[in-house]
Formats: structure tokens, sequence, C-alpha cells
């Protein structure tokens, strides 16, 4: 009797691994023959709801190629290839002590002309450096709007207002279409090195375009692309000419109002929505 039972139990064992795996299979056949059998009804309904006419309209804006920088993310808008969105892992290299000799962050916020009653929006924030410059700037009776798609980099910039005391910021969670502005809220939006990683760039530019005040202005701050000695990736660079010819399109009513040259890496291509005259 002892010397039976192993094996018994063995046999167990096995009896019990079969009838799983015919289970298995038995209910893997049936799924499938459900789903084959779903009416045709079933079969079209949409998994995600269909895209309006202007969304296909946009779609159609934007193209993949094969052939592509290896930084770039093979999307091409207006001829130019859209780079890749930097991660919050990047954030160090934001905040490197050698990025005010780089970038002059402190003369560029000086060149914006910010006034202390102004609302800014820092489009693109990432963990704040230049959004604390400027809340500085337009002061207590001004507002910075701090927007970023990445929830922790808007948490680095959280942390960081709460230490030092700055209460003049609100931060926003964007996504890839949208800043989430109201309309005519802002006197200027600024996106430091932030325009050629987005993934929208068009649907981006309408709605910041309507979040502008009459006579606010937009300005773009992008590395170089005219100036190869520029140590920047090709993808996140930007010539002046591409900026405008993106910016000008007649859908965002804006005009180009200047461009400085004063930074030692990148230019600024300011922009400004018109005043409307009234109608007689
Ligand atoms: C290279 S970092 C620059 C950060 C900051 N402007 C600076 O210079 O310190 C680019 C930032 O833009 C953000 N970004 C990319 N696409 C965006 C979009 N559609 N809306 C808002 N932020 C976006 C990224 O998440 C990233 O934090």
């Amino acid at each position: 009797m002892t010397s039976q039972r192993p094996s018994f139990r063995l046999c167990c064992v096995f009896c019990a691994l079969l009838s799983g795996i015919l289970w298995l299979l038995m209910t893997q056949g049936l799924s499938s023959v459900a789903s084959a059998q779903e009416s045709p009804a079933d079969a079209e309904k949409p998994t995600s709801p269909k895209p309006t006419k202007t969304e296909e309209k946009n779609a159609r804006r934007y193209q993949m190629r094969r052939d592509h920088d290896p930084n770039g993310t093979g999307k091409f808008y207006m001829g130019r290839e859209i780079a890749q969105v930097m991660s919050f892992h990047g954030a160090p290299w934001l905040e490197r002590p050698e990025r005010e000799e780089e970038e002059r962050l402190s003369v560029l916020v000086k060149l914006l002309k910010l006034k202390p009653d102004m609302v800014v929006a820092d489009v693109g924030a990432g963990s704040g450096v230049i959004t604390i410059l400027m809340a500085r700037e337009v002061g207590d009776k001004g507002k910075v709007m701090a927007i970023d798609i990445q929830k922790e980099m808007l948490v680095l910039l959280g942390d960081k207002l709460s230490r030092i005391g700055l209460k003049n910021v609100e931060l926003v969670l964007g996504t890839e279409k949208s800043p989430k502005l109201e309309p005519n809220s802002i006197d200027l939006a600024l996106m430091v090195d932030v325009y050629h990683e987005f993934k929208f760039p068009f649907e981006m530019m309408e709605e910041l375009a309507k979040s502008l005040k009459p006579g606010g202005r937009i300005a773009f701050v992008e590395y170089r692309r005219e100036d190869p000695d520029v140590p920047i990736k090709l993808v996140h660079k930007m010539s002046e000419a591409q900026v405008k010819i993106e910016i000008t399109q007649p859908e965002f009513g804006l005009k180009w109002k200047e461009t400085i040259k004063d930074l030692p890496r990148q230019h600024i291509v300011i922009f400004e929505k018109p005043i409307e005259e009234p109608k007689p």
C-alpha cells in the first residue's frame, strides 16, 4: 500500500494538469467562436470616437517617414522633423549651473520686456528655471502660468516654488494638443527650447493664438539651426525662416514682430496678435 501512494499522487497531479489544459483549450476555443459569431453590427462598432472633419484635415498636415534622423520621431510637419520630447529624467540638464553662461537666461527674460502686472505663460516649463525668473519679474500683481505635459516636471517645479515661497505661479497640466489656457487671457506666451518637440504643433498653435489677448505676444526661443557652431543635435534646432513659415500661417492670425539675436546660442522670434481695428 505505502509503496503505491507516490505513484497515486503523481497520477492525481497529472490528471489535474491535463484537465486544466483541456479547460484552457475549450475556453479559448469558445471565446474565438464567440468573437467569430459577433453580428456585423457589433464588429463595426468603433473602438474610439470617429475623427471629426477638422481632425482628419489636421492629421493630413503630418507625414511619417522611414528615412529620418535617429534623434527625431520620423513625424514631419511642413518639411521639418519633430524632435522627441525631453523626459523629466533630463531635468538636471535644464538645471545645470553652466546654463546661465551658455544661454544667458537672465538676459533672455530682460529682453522680453515684462511688466509688473502681466500674465505670462511658460509653455513647456519643464522644471521651471525660466518660470521662476519670470515670476520674479512680473511680481505679485502679475502671474505665470507654467504649463507642461509631464506631471513629474510640474511636481519638481511645485516643490521648488514652495521652498522659495513664490506664490504667483499657476501650474497647468496641458495635453499634446492643448495648453489648457483660457481664450484672451495671456499677455506673453514663451517657449524656450520647446516648440520643435510639440507632437501636434498646428493644434497647439491654434490654441495658443486664441489664448493671447489682442496685442499679446508669443516668443519662440530656439537653438539657431543656421549656426553649425551651436553644439545641439539638428532636430533640436530651428532656423528663423522655418519658425516664420510655420507661425505666420493664416489660421493663427499672428504677425511677425521681431527677431532678437543677442543670445549666445538661441534666437528669440516674436509674433504678435494684432489688435482688431474698430469697424466704422
Ligand atoms: C527641453 S524641455 C525645456 C523646458 C524649459 N522650457 C526650459 O528651457 O528649462 C521641453 C519641455 O517641453 C514639454 N513639452 C513638450 N510638448 C509639450 C506640449 N505639447 N505642451 C506643453 N509642454 C510640452 C516637455 O514635457 C518638456 O518639459
